[in-house]
């Protein structure tokens, strides 16, 4: 395996090749992400060879309010939090795109990239994030429940995406927040 850094990628930055097998994923990454990282919309990070990148993904601010899921869930998912501290939306980091390149896919790249996500936002975060939420592929809700994410409704079950969520706390407690 090359020597592979993960970069942020500003709008000038170079995007080198990248083809994940979805063509609004790899458009995604070739063109709306510089226009996107300008207007202050969303970050993108690029996993990257010499000459090529392994994976990407790009986050913005969300956050999970009671409207965005069933009543029950919200009112297990603020069951984890102290009563004093429950709002009416929680914090959250939006994973608004996230690829794999097509040679990469099923070796464990997209779960070592996630996990470095999770650290990321509890590790030295700049603003308060408790979850991670996700509008995911039906292909690749697999991927995400291996990785420890549910549902957050059953509204959109026939959807072609489904709303996901990831809760930060558990694992802040196992790794430590600085
Ligand atoms: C979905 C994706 C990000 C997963 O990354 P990856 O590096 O291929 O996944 P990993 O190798 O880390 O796989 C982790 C687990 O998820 C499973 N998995 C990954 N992709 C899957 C898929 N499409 N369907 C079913 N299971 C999948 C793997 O089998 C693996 O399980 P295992 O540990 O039991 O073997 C990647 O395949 C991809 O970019 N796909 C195309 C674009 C896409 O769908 N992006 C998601 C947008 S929401």
């Amino acid at each position: 395996m090359p020597n592979l850094l993960l970069n942020r990628l500003n709008p000038e930055s170079i995007r080198k090749h990248f083809n994940c097998g979805d063509d609004d994923l790899d458009d995604f990454f070739y063109n709306d992400s510089k226009g996107h990282a300008k207007q202050l919309l969303t970050v993108t990070y690029a996993l990257e060879s010499e000459d090529e990148t392994i994976a990407y993904f790009s986050v913005l601010n969300d956050n999970i309010r009671e409207n965005d899921t069933t009543r029950n869930k919200f009112r297990k998912i603020s069951k984890e939090i102290p009563r004093q501290k429950r709002y009416k939306s929680h914090p959250a980091v939006k994973i608004g795109r996230f690829a794999v390149s097509r040679d990469y896919q099923g070796k464990g790249h997209g779960t070592m990239l996630m996990d470095y996500i999770k650290g990321f936002f509890i590790k030295k975060n700049k603003t308060g994030c408790r979850f991670i939420t996700v509008d995911a592929y039906k292909a690749a809700i697999k991927f995400y429940q291996k990785n420890g994410f549910d549902f957050l409704t059953t509204e959109d079950k026939d959807d072609n995406r489904r709303q996901m969520y990831f809760d930060l706390y558990p694992l802040s407690k196992v790794i430590g927040i600085d």
